[in-house]
């Protein structure tokens, strides 16, 4: 009867620690600002763009490009052109 608890409350306890950890993980993403995520994650393949770079209007079209091909979350791509739009003056 003991063995069967143990059987049971181990990969049960697992996984609920797995699940806690995912979700506060990805708690403290969403914390990030966009010229974080922007420095860590638009770096990965390419050089960084410079926000000036690009207008307003080609942003939006490059971040839902790059949301796909970098696998960010729709927040997280709001946040980087949020701010590439603030930062590029135009
Ligand atoms: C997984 C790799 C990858 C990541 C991460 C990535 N890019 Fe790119 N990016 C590419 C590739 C490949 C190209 C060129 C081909 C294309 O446009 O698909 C490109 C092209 C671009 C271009 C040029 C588009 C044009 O019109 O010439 C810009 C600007 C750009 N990326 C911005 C970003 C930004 C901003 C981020 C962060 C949100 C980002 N990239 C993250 C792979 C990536």
């Amino acid at each position: 009867m003991k063995k069967k608890i143990i059987q049971f409350c181990f990969p049960a306890l697992l996984i609920t620690t797995i699940i806690l950890n995912s979700c506060s993980s990805s708690e403290k993403l969403s914390d990030k600002s966009g010229v974080q995520l922007w420095g860590e994650n638009c770096s990965r393949c390419h050089s960084v763009p410079s926000p000036s770079a690009y207008s307003d209007y080609r942003w939006e079209t490059i971040g839902t490009h790059m949301r796909i091909r970098a696998n960010l979350t729709h927040y997280e791509e709001t946040k980087i052109i949020e701010f590439l739009k603030t930062a590029n003056e135009e």
